[in-house]
């Protein structure tokens, strides 16, 4: 027999933001702050403070990498995890939260993914004022800044900043308060302490905290990446683990017999035997894409350029490490260097090894690429003249 857990508190994680003003690839909360998402490192909060259920809301086609977040991030908690799909606005992404609700739950916090630095302090004032008050809950800072109201270019009346505070998540409620406040909204509200006042309930303020900052804009991103920890330190030893760099190892191999040109290290050679692949067939290329990707712990060449991606049949060198590098840059990470070595009879590589690099490394944004070329003694495939085989090594470092 199985027992269901029976929290009273649950946690709404909406994460399904496309991130339009962050402008990178990836939905926002899946953009990298060092080794791991914006997602991760708002989950470590969640983990941290008093146990609760735990909805993460997803953009669609994202459940299971939110999953994969989660479950890391819940250690023992894991059973407590639950993903939704969310919806076109946050109102309908909270509302998709509410509804995975479980029975025991009687207090909910809503928080946004970006906000992806909260102390778990937070959560638990945010908590202990619902209980006591029974009223809706938001974290909020004193503005500092003075206020002005405008009209256009026109400053038309001085605002008493006394007045005023920033408002933050996690913002706590009732459940039955939250529940019956969006079975009657009529309208879309900037935070769910709005839709909630709407519906004629109170709403308190409690202290927030200066890392709850939302992290909207690029200057956010990088704010927020100088001031992330690492997540979840393996040891003692290494305390700092999630600032140091990375390195990654990656081969390949591929068999003469193709089509046309031989493409090889980023380069053309004409007059020489053609490699077979999917795309070029450059085994040079593909084992410092595998290497990177092994580096960022982005999984391999088959989970970004599988076959099922038509637009890198027949792309050469340049295309995929131009994508690999943006798909590092997405992860946080900049690349330090890549050596690469490449096993076969043919081609000559001394006479165009500085041109190999110099490609190879344009491709890369400008980090070192250092080519080597050996042959194998008459041994094995490469020796028998069959296909040739690379091996790579790449470091990285967090941004
Ligand atoms: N959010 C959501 N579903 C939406 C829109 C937003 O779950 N349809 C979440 C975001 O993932 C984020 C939080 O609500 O954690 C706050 O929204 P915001 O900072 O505006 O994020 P985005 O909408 O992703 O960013 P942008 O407005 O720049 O596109
Ligand atoms: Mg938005």
């Amino acid at each position: 027999m199985t027992i269901s857990p029976a929290p009273r508190v649950a946690v709404i994680v909406v994460a399904a933001g496309s991130g339009t003003r962050l402008g990178q690839d990836a939905p926002k909360a899946f953009v990298g702050l060092g080794a791991h998402t914006i997602l991760r490192h708002c989950l470590r909060g969640v983990f941290a403070a008093p146990e609760a259920q735990v909805v993460i809301v997803a953009p669609a086609g994202r459940e299971g990498e939110a999953l994969t977040d989660a479950r890391e991030a819940a250690g023992s908690r894991a059973a407590l995890v639950s993903v939704v799909t969310g919806g076109d606005t946050r109102q309908a992404s909270v509302s998709a939260g509410l509804a995975a609700l479980w029975p025991s739950v009687e207090v909910v916090l809503v928080h946004d993914a970006a906000r992806a630095l909260t102390p778990p302090a937070v959560f638990e004032r945010v908590i202990a004022a619902v209980d006591r008050t029974g009223w809706g809950v938001i974290p909020g800072l004193p503005v500092v800044d003075t206020i002005k109201r405008v009209e256009g270019q026109q400053v038309v009346a001085a605002v008493d900043r006394s007045q005023l505070a920033a408002a933050q998540t996690p913002q706590g409620f009732r459940r039955d308060v939250l529940e019956a406040s969006y079975a009657v909204a009529a309208e879309e509200f900037t935070d769910d302490a709005a839709l909630v006042a709407a519906a004629g309930h109170q709403v308190a303020l409690v202290e927030g905290d200066a890392l709850s900052f939302k992290i909207t804009t690029p200057d956010d991103l990088a704010r927020a990446r100088s001031l992330a920890v690492p997540v979840a330190p393996v040891s003692a030893a290494a305390p700092d683990r999630g600032l140091m760099p990375r390195v990654g190892v990656g081969t390949d191999v591929h068999a003469f017999g193709g089509e046309g040109a031989l493409w090889l290290a980023g380069l053309e050679w004409p007059g020489e035997a053609a490699l077979s692949g999917h795309s070029d067939g450059d085994a040079v290329a593909h084992a410092i894409v595998d290497a990177l990707l092994s580096a960022a712990g982005l999984g391999d060449i088959g989970t970004h350029f599988g076959t099922s991606r038509p637009e890198f049949a027949g792309a050469h060198a340049d295309a995929f490490l131009a994508r690999t590098r943006a798909l590092l840059g997405e992860a946080g990470f900049d690349i330090v260097n890549v050596a690469v070595q490449v096993q076969s009879n043919r081609p000559k590589f001394a006479p165009r090894r500085a041109e190999a690099e110099g490609v190879l490394s344009a491709a890369l944004g400008g980090a070192p690429v250092s080519v080597a070329a050996t042959t194998t003694d008459g041994l094995g495939f490469t020796g028998a003249g069959e296909g040739v085989q690379a091996f790579a090594v790449a470091l990285i470092r967090p941004i």
